[in-house]
């Protein structure tokens, strides 16, 4: 027993050094790298009212010194200590990496080839052309590289920015953050306003203050970005309240269309740094030497006076420079959905047609059910893939209706679901390694579909070819809906083998190079996003897309807070809005066809419904909307937004859309509980209008006018004094004025 025991202890202490012997991988030299002295600058990102201050101090480290108004002198910023205790750097790094001295949420963390995952980034130069500045930081030990890349739309007050990571060194890295950007500011007191929802209840209000620790606002769907949350928010500093009309707000939105990730860190000194990107969930990615990776836009814009304002800066620049053909004014339509769903034949929808036709519509869209033959879309059990036509269904073809509404002055306009497949479906059954999964477990159907596999070029190439191919069964097609009715679950790729890493962000990347390709031909064509509704609303999509379907629930009284959320982040061009029949589909609610068409008016107004269900008066009702929506839709479409009542705070809503040179305006108000006459007084203050010109106010849609001032002229001044206080006392009561100079 003696001699077992020192035996046994020698046994051991050669596994405790083997043990030890394993991570020996990692070269640590003691020597220290020597980082290059740079001269101390300030750097300053400048829009027309707003300012971004970097700060380079002597050893290179580059710190967010102010974002907020534009101040005449940023150099004063060279001066200015923003650490708050000499050794602690809390965080107003500008892209703070994982190592050094940052001990909070990273925007960039790297994992090296020996195991160490310290990065500590050095400025090294930066440049300035026009709106675009540039800075270069590196990390003198790793060779890692970081481009941050600053674009302003400066009369917008809006700054996109990006991050260009590289590998500079000689060996594989993996990034496990990338962020797009950060940006830390400083106040006493941060609220924030964000987005929630579900399934036919997309952007949902949720506001909060913020305090000590993290708040993370994410995705990990997959592909439906938004149906759970939308990748922006607003935040307000130095108060605990929500204002559209004063105080500061930064409000920030990726243009991501997969998993995101958006994360409020306050750290021990009481700023606030905001960190937005990718989500890097089940996404390491790997650089090879020599690789770079770039990251989506993330996009700011800081306001002085209010959420309002912050509102129309994200829609000027949106309407500019991001949505696709941004402001176009797409044509009223006619959808068949909610009024056959899958129940129709050619005689049924010309009939829809002529009825469009009649009420002065200008599109008819062939919703889902008109394709698949061996396994026929009669239900959303089958057919998902299968891109021909239906020949039992429509033997006459889609250029036959596609010519038929042509001929009567209507544009004419179909649906996809490119991405998906039923299993029900000859293409499931030719392509089974086509489909996300992961190996040895049960593809997960939602909607009795499968999703196609994007990160596979072949895939991509199938989608491409689904859009192109439908494009041709009639050069009359103008429009295209682009749905896409499931996320993603039992996430895999058969195609990317171990790199499985890729899948999330490659699907992505895979989406947008087909869509690269369907705007490369087909540059003109309205295409619409949907996505079970409102489940992909982002400015990633919106690159591409004209306009989106904000949700399947077309209840006004849904939609109501529904476009209201929508209205904080998206301008009214993107918002296709139709009137549907009563009881609601969704709800069962029961609305007046008035107040239906006013909300519809709010954005681009459709119709989804069989027209044979309205009564002749509700035909000539519907007539006379559409008709005086015409008339003032571009403003809709591309004036500025004023947002007068919040259905999240009061009973009703109330909005208006002012043109640029303020000459014309249109007022929406929305009651929706009674109210009664002690809220009458001073209702609403207009905005946006020129104080000293004179308004000519047009109630439309109405044979007797809800205001004491129909008809009559008022200056700018007095409607914005509390001079416009239209009679609406029961629930569901609407109007619609229409403001013109003299
Ligand atoms: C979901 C969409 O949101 C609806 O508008 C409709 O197109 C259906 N899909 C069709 O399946």
């Amino acid at each position: 027993m003696k001699k077992i025991l020192p035996i046994a202890l020698i046994f051991l202490a050669s596994i405790g050094a083997e043990a030890r012997k394993q991570p020996k991988k990692a070269q640590f030299t003691h020597e220290t790298v020597e980082i290059p002295a740079v001269t101390p600058q300030v750097i300053a990102v400048e829009t027309a009212h707003s300012a971004l201050i970097l700060q380079v101090d002597e050893k290179g480290v580059v710190r967010t010194v102010h974002y907020g108004n534009r101040i005449a002198d940023p150099g004063q910023f060279l001066r200015f200590d923003p650490r708050y205790y000499r050794d602690l750097d809390p965080g107003s790094l500008n892209y703070p990496a994982a190592g050094g001295r940052f001990v909070g949420n990273p925007a960039l963390s790297v994992l090296y080839a020996d195991g160490t995952r310290n990065t500590e980034l050095h400025y090294t130069s930066h440049e300035t052309s026009g709106d675009r500045t540039v800075l270069h930081l590196k990390d003198y030990v790793t060779a890692m590289e970081v481009d941050l890349v600053y674009e302003c739309c400066p009369e917008a007050d809006v700054i996109v920015a990006r991050s260009v990571i590289r590998n500079g060194g000689s060996k594989a890295v993996t990034l496990t953050d990338f962020a797009s950007s950060s940006l830390t500011v400083s106040a006493r007191k941060y609220f924030l306003t964000h987005f929630h929802g579900t399934w036919a209840e997309e952007m949902q209000i949720d506001r909060e203050p913020l305090g000590h620790g993290t708040k993370v606002l994410e995705s990990r769907r997959g592909i439906q970005t938004s149906q759970c949350g939308n990748p922006s928010f607003f935040l307000s500093l130095d108060t605990a309240e929500w204002s559209e009309t004063s105080g500061e707000v930064i409000a920030g939105a990726l243009a991501w269309s997969g998993n995101w990730r958006i994360s409020f860190e306050e750290p021990e000194n009481g700023q606030m740094r905001i960190i937005g990107g990718i989500n890097p969930y089940a996404s390491a990615w790997p650089l090879k030497p020599g690789e770079t990776f770039t990251t989506p836009d993330m996009i700011w814009t800081w306001s002085g006076s209010g959420a309002g304002q912050a509102s129309r800066n994200l829609h000027r620049w949106a309407r500019k420079r991001q949505i696709n053909a941004g402001g176009r004014i797409t044509p009223t339509l006619l959808n068949n959905w909610e009024g056959t769903y899958f129940d129709f034949n050619a005689q049924l929808l010309k009939g829809i047609i002529d009825d469009a036709a009649a009420m002065g519509l200008e599109m008819f869209v062939l919703d889902d059910g008109w394709f698949g033959n061996e396994f026929p879309r009669n239900d959303d059990r089958a057919g998902l893939g299968d891109w021909e036509l239906n020949e039992k269904k429509l033997p006459e073809g889609i250029d036959h209706l596609a010519s038929y509404a042509h001929a009567k002055g209507l544009k004419f306009g179909i649906w996809i679901e490119p991405e998906m497949v039923n299993p029900a479906s000859n293409l499931a059954r030719q392509h089974p390694d086509w489909i996300v999964q992961s190996p040895g477990r049960e593809r997960e159907q939602i909607r009795n579909q499968w999703t196609l596999d994007l990160s596979n070029p072949a895939v991509q190439d199938f989608v491409f070819g689904v859009f192109d191919r439908t494009m041709s069964l009639s050069p009359r097609i103008d429009y295209i809906k682009w749905d896409c009715n499931r996320s993603i679950t039992s996430f895999g790729s058969p195609y990317l083998g171990t790199e499985q890493d890729r899948f999330f962000i490659g699907y992505i990347q895979g989406l947008y190079s087909v869509l690269d390709r369907v705007r490369a031909k087909y540059p003109d064509t309205i295409i619409q996003c949907c996505s079970s509704g409102g489940a992909r609303v982002d400015y990633g999509q919106l690159r591409y897309f004209n306009e989106v379907w904000t949700s399947d629930n077309t209840d006004a009284d849904s939609r109501i807070g529904i476009q209201y959320a929508t209205s904080l982040i998206y301008p009214a061009c993107i918002m296709g809005d139709h009137v549907s029949v009563v009881p609601n589909h969704q709800t069962g609610s029961i609305t007046p066809l008035k107040f239906r068409f006013d909300l519809a008016c709010t954005g681009r107004l459709g119709m989804e419904l069989q027209p044979k269900t309205l009564t002749p008066a509700e035909r000539a009702f519907a007539d006379r909307c559409i008709k005086s929506y015409k008339g003032y839709r571009d403003l809709v479409f591309n004036g500025d937004l004023y947002r007068l009542a919040s259905p999240y705070e009061g009973d009703d809503y109330a909005l208006m859309y002012v043109s640029e040179d303020k000459s014309r305006a249109v007022v929406f108000v929305f009651n929706l509980a009674f109210r009664n006459r002690d809220k009458f007084a001073a209702e609403y203050k207009l905005q946006g209008l020129d104080p000293a010109r004179r308004y000519k106010v047009t109630e439309l849609n109405v044979d007797k006018s809800c205001w004491w001032g129909d008809g009559k002229a008022f200056t700018g001044e007095f409607l914005a004094s509390g001079g416009f206080n239209p009679s609406l006392r029961k629930p569901h009561a609407s109007a619609v004025f229409l403001l013109t100079t003299l």
